[in-house]
């Protein structure tokens, strides 16, 4: 108890407020039976199991050996990364950016998403948050000492936000709007009319639109997720983020990149000047290769969680279970069984089979009734977790 106030004592109160870790539970569950030696399998995290492709690796192997990339890189990027960041762009989507002024490199797209509330809310400004949705959005605006308020995401409209719901004392004092399209953890995707409406909301409530699209190319049966920058008028209204981890499976590497309206990029750029000194420069020549090289490298990483999906969604169903099958993401959003609280279902699972889900209300309230299980475990361990749960619950 004394320990437990002394820790609080040295916490603030902007992180006093983000609140307890409510995985913590689970993760203890997990942790008493591995220690009674339980095989426990993990379908919990999102984080590529497969390997960062060889030409990716070679680059850093020789920018590492080049002493040049040895000292400070840039605050903003290096000019070949973010000019292959424009090419790319330009490659994939269709729309021109101007790497000097709408184009910054990200300590993967989580640093960009955690220091952005810095960059833009002032004290007690608000910024709308999906609910679920992924936790910095909520935790980076408390830390800026923003006031993040919930987007509720429904299954009946598709997991979009009701921007008509949005009360009009919260909208004068927002200045921030967070979206995510290929959606983590609803596994939902926005197509470029959605795109549209939000970037006309934005501009007529004078909002930053944050979108993180970290799961672009993250998609399934052909379908190819766009970029909210293809509306036109965008670049006046929006950021995006980007990230190398989950298209080229570089998640330990840490390189991502932001782009859109160039006075939010150059906000972003001011916090990184103040807070960060950049990526090590041969990780950006890797970035380079990444973005620059064969991009069919994506294809067959995208052919193997396709088939992990496809048989995952077919075990849940076979056990009676209501999973839809995602067209994107690294996600399978399932309602719980009978109405079960997210927390009691994932923990029945881990009990029964030993294997780890993540209930849904750990990405917040609007969560409740749904689990999250990722595509990332190597296929035996998957098959494996399959089979209890249909030995368990078939
Ligand atoms: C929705 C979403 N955005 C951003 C990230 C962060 O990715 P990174 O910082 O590795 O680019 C993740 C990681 O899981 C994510 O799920």
């Amino acid at each position: 108890m004394m320990q437990q106030s002394r820790v609080k004592m040295m916490q603030s109160e902007r992180l006093q407020r983000i609140g307890a870790y409510l995985f913590a539970d689970l993760d203890r569950k997990q942790e008493a039976l591995r220690a009674k030696g339980v095989d426990v399998i993990n379908l919990g995290v999102g984080d590529p199991d497969l390997p960062t492709p060889g030409h990716i690796i070679s680059a850093l192997e020789e920018g590492a050996r080049d002493p040049r990339t040895h000292q400070y890189p840039p605050y903003y990027g290096t000019k070949e990364f973010r000019q292959a960041a424009a090419a790319w762009f330009a490659n994939r989507f269709g729309v021109e950016l101007d790497a000097q002024r709408q184009v910054l490199a990200l300590i993967g797209s989580k640093e960009g998403l955690a220091h952005l509330p810095w960059a833009i809310l002032n004290p007690g400004e608000i910024a709308l948050v999906p609910d679920p949705g992924y936790p910095v959005y909520r935790s980076a605006t408390i830390m800026a000492d923003g006031e993040p308020v919930a987007m509720p995401l429904a299954a009946e409209r598709g997991f979009l936000p009701d921007f008509d719901a949005i009360p009009a004392d919260v909208l004068r004092r927002a200045r921030l709007l967070f979206l995510n399209y290929p959606n983590n953890p609803t596994g939902a995707v926005a197509d470029l009319a959605f795109f549209a409406r939000a970037v006309g909301f934005a501009r007529r409530h004078d909002l930053l639109l944050v979108h993180d699209n970290a799961y672009s190319e993250i998609a399934y049966d052909g379908y190819r997720p766009p970029s909210i920058l293809q509306v036109d008028g965008a670049l006046d209204v929006a950021i995006e983020l980007h990230s190398l981890s989950k298209t080229f499976n570089m998640t330990g590497w840490r390189i991502g990149f932001a782009a859109g309206r160039p006075e939010a990029v150059d906000a972003l750029g001011t916090v990184k000047t103040n807070v960060d000194s950049g990526v090590f420069r041969a990780v950006q020549q890797a970035g380079v290769a990444a973005l620059s090289g064969p991009q069919d490298v994506v294809g067959p990483t995208l052919k193997r969680y396709q088939g992990r999906r496809d048989r995952l969604v077919e075990a849940l169903r076979s056990v009676g279970w209501r999973p839809p099958t995602p067209r994107a993401t690294l996600y399978v959003w399932m309602p719980t069984p009978d109405g079960q609280s997210s927390v009691a279902f994932a923990a029945d699972v881990l009990d029964r089979t030993g294997v780890v889900i993540t209930p849904g209300v750990g990405y917040g309230s609007g969560g409740e009734g749904y689990v999250r299980l990722s595509l990332t475990t190597p296929d035996e361990r998957l098959d494996e977790a399959l089979a209890r749960i249909r030995r368990t619950y078939g």
